[in-house]
């Protein structure tokens, strides 16, 4: 945590400084009318990018959590409440906020969490933005993919008698009593992978760190399969955007637009880092029968666009574009990422969560190999 909050308090304006891209000329033209902003969340992963992003365009924030992550993390700049989603929500009493953002609620209670803050802030609010997820979707088959795509429910994707409601279905739910509290009121967003620096994941990390490593780098299926991911900084953009001019909907979160090749993604990491290793192509079929499954721990990223995945990263992002999202290269995302990754204590760097070992991805290559 300590580095994590290192990198934070560095702020994201240092960081963005040290590259040719400078996102904050996309935000730079008309200041808008300060907002009061109440973050559900505000420390994790997302949450610090959120509270700075709204500081830096001017906004007053207040954030609601348990005050266990990382409290005081944003010292006098921002309004701290503590209290608990589940069974604690006085501190949000009596108050009144432009509008909210909930990046909390991501458990199977996450339907019961928003119910509770939706039902209660709707008189305290204009706007309630809720940050959902593409895990929402009942299946990815279509291409291309929208927001208007069926989400999974407890009639069209049963689950056991007993088992607490799954990631999407909790996420899907949850939606809908956002809806239920603020109609007409409500801002959803569902993101895909997100990543970039203080993802604690290692799914996107993996990538850039192997490419720069070198060497014969394995990389999965022929190049064609598309990728849809975001960086945290355009989410929180895209975020506070939505909010800064009041637009109601669902939107997805995720590009960029209609995805790109897993190729031209490993050539833009390769520039980002300035990789000097080769690449070989590994049929994902083949990866599969030996145990490597596309966006599984092993490969993370990576999913294959054909059957109930062709649409998985096909998103047609039309309405999200017009409605302010914007992308980063991805060669800024990778170096980036990188370098924060870089910071990180060396036992840290040296247990990525995810991706081949250095060991495994050797056998995987001589399999392969054999095999031709
Ligand atoms: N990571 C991804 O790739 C991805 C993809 C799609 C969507 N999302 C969504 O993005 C959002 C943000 O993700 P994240 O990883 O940054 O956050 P997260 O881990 O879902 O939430 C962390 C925040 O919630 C607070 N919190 C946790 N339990 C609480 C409780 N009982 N009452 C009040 N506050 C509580 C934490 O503070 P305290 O611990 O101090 O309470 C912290 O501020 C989530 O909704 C997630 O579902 C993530």
């Amino acid at each position: 945590m300590q580095n994590r909050r290192a990198f934070i308090g560095s702020g994201l304006v240092a960081l963005g400084a040290a590259t040719a891209f400078d996102p904050r000329a996309l935000f730079a033209a008309a200041a808008p009318a300060p907002k009061r902003i109440l973050i559900l969340g505000g420390t994790g992963f997302v949450g610090p990018h959120q509270v700075r992003h709204a500081l830096e365009r001017g906004h007053q924030v207040t954030i609601f959590n348990r005050g266990r992550s990382a409290p005081g993390m944003f010292g006098k700049d921002v309004e701290e409440l503590a209290g608990d989603r589940a069974s604690d929500l006085s501190a949000l009493k009596g108050r009144r906020w432009d509008a909210v953002i909930d990046e909390s609620a991501s458990l199977s209670s996450a339907p019961e969490w928003v119910r509770l803050s939706a039902g209660m802030l709707k008189e305290q609010t204009d706007q309630y933005l809720f940050i959902s997820t593409r895990s929402v979707y009942r299946d990815t088959s279509r291409v291309p993919m929208t927001a208007d795509a069926p989400v999974l429910t407890l009639e069209n994707s049963p689950i056991a008698e007993g088992r607490a409601l799954p990631y999407g279905h909790a996420k899907a739910y949850a939606e809908k009593e956002a809806h239920a509290a603020m109609p007409g009121r409500v801002t959803v967003v569902r993101p895909g992978l997100i990543i970039g620096p203080g993802d604690d994941t290692d799914r996107f990390t993996y990538w850039p760190v192997r490419i720069a490593r070198g060497g014969e780098v394995l990389v999965p299926g022929d190049g064609t399969d598309h990728v849809q991911i975001i960086d945290v900084r355009d989410l929180v953009q895209f975020c506070v955007k939505l909010v800064e001019d009041r637009t109601y909907g669902v939107f997805n979160g995720v590009g960029p637009h209609m995805g790109q090749p897993f190729k031209e993604f490993v050539d833009r990491i390769h520039r980002g880092v300035g990789g000097t290793g080769t690449y070989t192509w590994v049929d994902a079929d083949f990866l599969r029968a030996n145990g490597a499954n596309p966006y599984g721990r092993e490969l993370p990223v990576f999913q294959v666009m054909r059957g109930a995945t062709a649409g998985f990263a096909r998103f047609d992002l039309t309405p999200e574009i017009k409605a302010g999202l914007t992308f980063r290269p991805m060669e800024v995302t990778a170096r980036e990422t990188l370098e924060w990754f870089r910071g990180e204590p060396a036992e840290r760097q040296a247990g990525l969560k995810t991706g081949f070992t250095a060991e495994r991805e050797r056998e995987l290559l001589a399999l392969w190999k054999a095999r031709r």
